[in-house]
């Protein structure tokens, strides 16, 4: 163990800001214990761990799962919660901070009151990596604000099938566009690399082939050769590291039926070797249990898991049984102690690139950033650069201002929690007003002008020839991960489908806004649309749907995944050689009319 000879800074080594990173992890990893190294590589769930098991475990991270959020869920209950966990840490006899990681995966979605930008694939449509970037770099923010350090986002997998629970968390079907959104990386770390708040630490998400699984089943097998499995789904990653991303979260998913968390050859051989990644590996929830297909992890699940690369294992419920069985794995040395010093090197040193030794507790001058203005207004440009006109067979759009009657219909046109979808407030998301927000309906009241009368019906009733036109917002109700898988149909839902109907029925033109995660089945319907616009799953700032329609803003959203002509195609992609409803790239360019956004 390290001795106490201390710096011209009067303090150890470890404790020196001045010394080199790598000098400071050396001291510090020489004056750990097996137990101080394994809680380093522990990370258990807010909910199933309190301030003590963080001194007396020495945990190197805890996290928020979707929806773990504290009570009330404010801002600053967030930065309590974290700042109690930190000084718990800071009690252990080395005093190593944690690393929190949270989920905020299209802003800091799990607090009340953030900035709820869109989801991936809407960013996907709008072919804007600046933009992207601006969004990471506001998410830091918001993150910073609640003291945490670590998000695990963003995701980079290529989504291949739309019935995939996760479509909505890609940025498209080819490579290019994960990859050229990477750039959000940038945005979240502030730079080449990660540093201390309001720097977050990115986590490139979910290597390898999460959106490659045969029929689209989230945590399923992706079943490519070598060859295929680098063409399609590498280049984020490399694009990731290239830009710095401070760690990597391995997938659920299987390559030709082998667990992705126990596979050595593409997390020590390419990702580490080949590629060079000298971050943090993270597992993914519980990803240890189902390596060889047991409900819950053994000693050869947490060996293989290990001994493949994975460096920070997140294993919410069942971290103390986890602890004992890496202890038991190490002094069988079965685990060699090598990779035990490299999975803590990689963790300590994003310790002290984040400052988290001189800097542990929140920097509370970043609350005001939580749903700021300027944020709001940022999500609000994104929303409407990545609404994507599909349809337009009138010249409907875009609608113009002024003394008209208009009908407004459809579940989601009054409903903050279906325009955000899921991974807000709580893990599957939920339809009503969850968090503080403008729905399409309020930007539409506000676009039409003083001088329209918007009607709103959800079923639209009431529809009758006097109105001037009709806009039907409908689509999915809020999902994530493996619920959100489709096997079956993919249509509209029954209660979206009579609205429709009876919108249709008195002639008045119809413009429909699709609320969704991915491209749905409705070729059948289209013919009676007059104009339809994917809206994505925007998030809070709803008016800027309403830009797009009345023209305050340009449509220049495109497609970042092919559009079936039914689900019975599916998997289609761009050049497979079947006949889509849309290609991937489609888009209607509407010129803005002049207005202004704000
Ligand atoms: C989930 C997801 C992953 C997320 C993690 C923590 O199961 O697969 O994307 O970051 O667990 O919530």
């Amino acid at each position: 163990m390290g001795g106490d000879v201390t710096t011209a800074a009067g303090v150890l080594p470890y404790r020196d800001a001045r010394l080199p990173v790598a000098e400071r992890v050396e001291d510090l990893l020489g004056r750990m214990g097996l137990d101080d190294k394994i809680g380093q590589m522990t990370q258990a769930e807010r909910l199933e761990c309190d301030e003590a098991d963080v001194t007396a475990c020495r945990l190197g991270s805890v996290l928020s799962g979707g929806g773990s959020v504290p009570e009330p869920n404010v801002p600053e209950a967030w930065a309590d919660m974290y700042d109690g966990l930190q000084r718990a840490a800071l009690r252990t006899p080395l005093g190593i901070p944690i690393l929190y990681g949270v989920d905020a995966v299209h802003g800091h979605a799990n607090v009340v009151g953030a900035t709820v930008f869109p989801h991936n694939i809407g960013l996907g449509a709008t072919r804007d990596p600046g933009l992207v970037r601006e969004i990471g770099a506001a998410t830091a923010r918001e993150v910073a604000g609640t003291g945490i350090t670590w998000n695990f986002a963003p995701c980079l997998g290529v989504v291949r099938n739309p019935r995939w629970g996760r479509t909505y968390e890609s940025f498209g079907e080819l490579s290019e566009l994960p990859a050229a959104m990477a750039s959000y990386i940038t945005g979240l770390q502030g730079g080449p690399r990660v540093g201390p708040p309001p720097s977050v630490m990115a986590t490139a998400k979910h290597f390898l082939g999460d959106g490659g699984t045969d029929g689209g089943d989230d945590q399923g097998d992706t079943r490519l050769s070598e060859a295929e499995l680098r063409a399609l789904h590498l280049p984020p990653f490399l694009e990731a590291l290239r830009l710095g991303t401070g760690s990597v979260m391995v997938s659920l998913s299987a390559w030709n039926g082998v667990k992705v968390h126990g596979h050595r050859y593409l997390i020590t051989d390419v990702l580490k070797g080949e590629l060079g990644f000298t971050g943090l590996v993270v597992s993914d929830w519980n990803g240890l249990d189902e390596i060889f297909g047991r409900e819950e992890f053994t000693g050869e699940e947490v060996r293989a898991a290990i001994n493949a690369g994975i460096d920070m294992v997140m294993v919410p419920e069942r971290w103390r049984r986890f602890i004992e069985v890496l202890r038991d794995e190490v002094t069988a040395g079965r685990v060699p102690m090598s990779r035990i010093d490299d999975a803590n090197r990689r963790i300590l040193t994003k310790k002290f690139e984040q400052g988290l030794f001189e800097r542990p507790l929140a920097d509370r001058s970043h609350l005001p950033a939580i749903g700021c203005a300027g944020h709001r207004a940022l999500a609000r440009r994104a929303v409407a650069a990545s609404q994507v006109v599909l349809k337009d067979a009138r010249g409907l759009l875009p609608l113009a201002p002024g003394p008209r009657r208009i009908l407004v219909a459809g579940r989601a046109a009054d409903d903050i929690g279906m325009q955000c979808g899921g991974w807000t407030i709580s893990w599957q998301g939920s339809p009503g007003p969850i968090t503080p927000g403008t729905t399409i309906l309020d930007g539409i009241r506000a676009a039409a002008g003083p001088d329209a009368t918007v009607v709103h019906d959800a079923g639209g009733a009431g529809i009758e020839a006097s109105f001037d036109v009709a806009v039907a917002v409908v689509g999915e109700e809020p999902y994530a991960e493996d619920e959100g898988d489709l096997p079956g149909a993919m249509g509209l839902d029954a209660a979206d489908l009579e609205t429709l109907a009876r919108l249709r029925g008195v002639g008045v033109p119809l413009v429909v806004v699709l609320v969704s995660g991915r491209p749905l089945d409705i070729a059948a319907e289209l013919p009676g649309w007059d104009a339809l616009v994917a809206a994505w799953l925007p998030g809070t700032e709803g008016q800027g749907v309403a830009d797009v329609l009345f023209g305050a803003a340009p449509a220049t959203g495109r497609l970042p995944v092919t559009w079936m002509r039914s689900a019975e195609q599916l998997p289609i992609t761009d050049g497979d050689g079947q006949e889509p409803l849309f290609p991937y790239g489609h888009g209607l360019p509407l010129r803005a009319a002049g207005g202004v956004t704000g």
